[in-house]
């Protein structure tokens, strides 16, 4: 597996869809069980053994700072209480990885928030984490676009098929199958028409990208909504170098959206012991109503 050794997050979004709740809190900081949504993204990089995680922030992201950082008299109160093992989840979330902010301090876009990390990034290539898309395997999905990355060079996006009606709500690409899997990608378009999409394979939230990307943001014009779309500028980068796209396996939960949020808060409950029974019986119960 090819070694990266930067993550770029982006979360400088305004989290729209959550108001009132992200009025005063970011909404990467609202919770999926207990651990803000994030952190998911964080555990991630930091398994695939990133050595720094650029998080891309705007005003009033500081809890997100703070969480990421030493609490030093939470961690003494949790020890006198006895509660040596929350103490030390609480220390291990500082010890995660190294991380530093980037401010997009205008919102142009997705691939404008990409472009700020530019400086940081430098001359390499790293991994791009959309923090609301959250992957079951993520490790593992990263693992094999790493593969592909120092196999077949390039960049290399995560992709999944979708329903037909779907396809507008994503960056769609246009594929030549060249291995299980793993597709060369001819083109590719952000949130088409139903009808004009070149295929139903939709991107995802995790990408390798070279740092050729950042000068194709630069001159990338805005396009949907008026914003710098980060797949205009992956269009323009595939016209210069390879890119290939990864159809991943496992669940991907979409925790961007409230309902979107409120399914992925009951699949992982579903899944984790000390609460998935006694919500499995709950949701039965409500269902038979
Ligand atoms: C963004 C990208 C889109 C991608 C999607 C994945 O859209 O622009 O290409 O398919 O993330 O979640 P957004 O969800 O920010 O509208």
């Amino acid at each position: 597996m090819a070694r990266v050794r930067k993550a770029v997050i982006t979360a400088a979004g305004w989290g729209t869809r959550f108001l009132p709740a992200t009025k005063s809190q970011p909404k990467e900081m609202l919770p999926l069980l207990n651990r803000p949504l994030i952190q998911y993204s964080v555990e991630e990089a930091a398994a695939c053994g990133v050595d720094l995680v650029v998080i891309v922030t705007s005003l009033g992201k500081k809890p997100m700072e703070d969480y990421f950082d030493r609490s030093f008299e939470l961690e003494q109160m949790l020890e006198r209480q006895g509660k040596s093992q929350q103490a030390e989840e609480i220390r291990r979330l500082s010890g995660l990885a190294d991380i530093c902010y980037v401010r997009q301090k205008e919102q142009l876009g997705l691939g404008h928030a990409v472009l700020t990390a530019k400086n940081v990034v430098g001359d390499e290539p790293f991994i791009l984490f959309l923090p609301d898309d959250i992957f079951e395997q993520g490790k593992l999905v990263l693992k094999q676009m790493l593969d592909i990355h120092e196999h077949r060079k390039g960049s290399v996006i995560s992709v999944r098929e979708v329903a037909e009606a779907e396809v507008g709500r994503y960056g769609i690409i246009k594929p030549r199958k060249v291995a299980d899997r793993v597709y060369e990608v001819l083109d590719l378009i952000e949130k088409p028409k139903i009808g004009e999409a070149p295929s139903r394979l939709a991107i995802m939230g995790r990408y390798v990208l070279t740092p050729g990307v950042f000068s194709a943001i630069e001159n990338t014009p805005p396009g949907r909504n008026g914003e710098i779309q980060i797949t205009d500028a992956l269009k323009r980068l595939n016209q210069k170098q390879p890119m290939h796209a990864y159809e991943f396996e496992g669940e991907l939960y979409d925790a961007g959206t409230l309902l979107g949020w409120l399914k992925t808060t009951v699949a992982l409950g579903l899944k984790d012991p000390s609460v998935g029974p006694e919500l499995k019986s709950f949701l039965r119960d409500r269902l038979r109503d």
